[in-house]
């Protein structure tokens, strides 16, 4: 799916005429007493001659969080209906914070389906915040239904800002919107099912995207890779007769000497676990196991999009993890890329072992910072649910990218690495073990495996998004059932923090 359109508008009576939309979105803050008008809602209420806060208290409305509440104007506005959202208490300063005011927009943005035209006045308080929670709520992944039912919103506009200068406004629409953008791409491929989505099919759009945005784009297929020696991937993917794939794509600012960012993003298209198959239950879950590699493959598109100042390459191995009579076996001793030996104790800790390939490639390329992500253990989500990811990898670089994960709302904290869990990843025959003999601290022990494939010094961070990248709930806020695109705003603030502070 495509981002509604998206423009600017005044914030005054006759601007509001002149767009003619169907609906205007106002927000609501839960007050002691009822709801409270918040910034952007005063030419609605103009309209309802300043009523419009006991009219809504009249209808039930409390203003507390994702409350949806919809009004006729009768006359008395251009939009023949005010929606008001809820955003929650303000802080004890009155303030409003930006996940709140995207959440609320997002609520809106879901309740806008089946509506032409709206305009949206969150904005007053956070433009983008307004644009990506109104844009990802409006999301949906229809391309398999028969009957598609409410379309999202077709056009929204946002009231501007009354501070700050009109060009600064258009920068941050643009903004947001290749941000909402590339969650939405993130999204679409992990939504679609794996008859349709395979290492293959991948790579086509991979391809596709990267001729579109001006990327290099790179594939290297089965033979390509037993030729360079990728035993992780070949090992991973050699159960299906959908043969595994390894990508490269690389944005390169025009300005020479931007510092170097690689991505690596986990792409099992299915993980029926292989030969230590899954359980039946929740198998379909596994659908989404090449959330990383969406999001990595987002954010490289993202970065050609904002023009980043930074040299951004995505490393991506793509493999379906099967069983069959041509699948790895437990007691396999794979050579990986690079040349270290792992004894495959599970065949469902794939995830580490086609990662540990892409991390030893990307870091061939020498790169200042190495963010990786995949849905790499049930453990994160025992850990820490299903809406916080976990962030491992080498302190300082580590904090920052969690500090970004909880500065965009998609959620992230760090987790710490603890050496003794290497020697429980021995091996009795080859260089180490790709699981370790007990359950605890799954998540922090394949993190533990990964850094063996880390160059030495590298500022690096893995985002396991086991639980974040799909929702398997209702929708929530900005969130849809399904693909999350976490962690691709995530990434982004990262690049931005990056390009601007080195
Ligand atoms: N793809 C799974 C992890 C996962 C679990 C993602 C639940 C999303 C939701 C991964 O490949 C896996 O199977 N991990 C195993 C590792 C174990 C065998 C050491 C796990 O977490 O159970
Ligand atoms: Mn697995
Ligand atoms: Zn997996």
């Amino acid at each position: 799916m495509t981002v509604p359109k998206l423009a600017l508008t005044e914030n005054t009576e006759s601007a509001l005429a002149k767009t003619r939309a169907d609906v205007v979105v106002i927000g609501t803050l839960q007050g002691e007493d009822g709801p409270v008008l918040a910034a952007g809602a005063a030419v609605a209420d103009a309209a309802f001659d300043g009523k419009l806060a006991g009219v809504l208290a009249t209808l039930g409305a409390s203003g507390k969080a994702e409350e949806v509440v919809k009004l006729p104007t009768l006359g008395k506005l251009s939009a023949g209906v005010v929606l008001a959202v809820g955003l929650g208490k303000a802080g004890k300063d009155g303030s409003v914070t930006a996940e709140q005011v995207r959440r609320a927009a997002g609520a809106a943005g879901r309740a806008l389906a089946g509506t032409e035209k709206a305009v949206v006045t969150l904005s007053a308080i956070d433009l983008q915040a307004s644009v990506e929670g109104t844009a990802l709520g409006a999301y949906a992944f229809t391309e398999y239904r028969s009957e598609p039912g409410d379309a999202p919103v077709a056009k929204v506009d946002f009231t501007s800002p009354e501070d700050g200068a009109a060009r600064d406004h258009k920068a941050t629409l643009k903004a947001a919107t290749a941000i909402a953008e590339a969650v939405i791409i993130a999204r679409d491929l992990i939504n679609t099912p794996p008859n349709d989505l395979f290492p293959a099919s991948f790579a086509d759009r991979a391809k596709k995207l990267a001729e579109a945005n001006g990327l290099e784009f790179e594939v290297l297929d089965e033979k390509a890779l037993k030729r360079k020696g990728f035993g992780g991937i070949l090992g991973v993917g050699g159960g299906s007769a959908r043969q595994p794939r390894l990508l490269r794509l690389a944005y390169k600012p025009a300005k020479a000497g931007a510092k170097k960012v690689a991505l690596v993003g986990k792409g099992i298209t299915f993980d029926s676990g292989g030969i230590s198959i899954k359980p039946a239950a929740g198998m379909d879950h596994m659908t989404s196991d090449m959330s990383g590699a969406a999001g990595v493959l987002a954010s490289v598109v993202l970065a050609a999009k904002l023009k980043y100042p930074l040299e951004v390459v995505a490393h991506i191995p793509l493999a379906e993890n099967l069983p069959s009579g041509t699948s790895y076996r437990p007691g396999d001793v794979l050579s990986m890329y690079g040349g270290k030996t792992v004894e495959v104790l599970n065949t469902d800790a794939e995830g580490r072992l086609v990662l540990a390939d892409a991390i030893v490639r990307a870091g061939e390329e020498n790169p200042d910072y190495l963010i990786e992500t995949s849905t790499l253990t049930g453990a994160q989500v025992v850990a820490l649910g299903n809406r916080t990811a976990g962030v491992m990898g080498s302190d300082e670089f580590r904090d920052r990218v969690a500090a970004a994960a909880q500065a965009t709302g998609e959620g992230g904290w760090a987790m710490p690495l603890p050496e003794e869990l290497r020697a429980e990843l021995d091996s009795r025959l080859a260089d180490l073990a790709n699981i370790t003999g007990q359950r605890w601290g799954g998540m922090l022990a394949a993190g533990v495996f990964l850094r063996e494939f880390v160059p030495e010094g590298l500022a690096w961070a893995h985002v396991d998004i086991a639980g974040p990248s799909f929702n398997t709930g209702g929708p929530w806020g900005y969130t849809p059932k399904g693909g999350t695109g976490v962690p691709v705003r995530t990434i982004a603030a990262v690049l931005a923090d990056i390009a601007a502070n080195g």
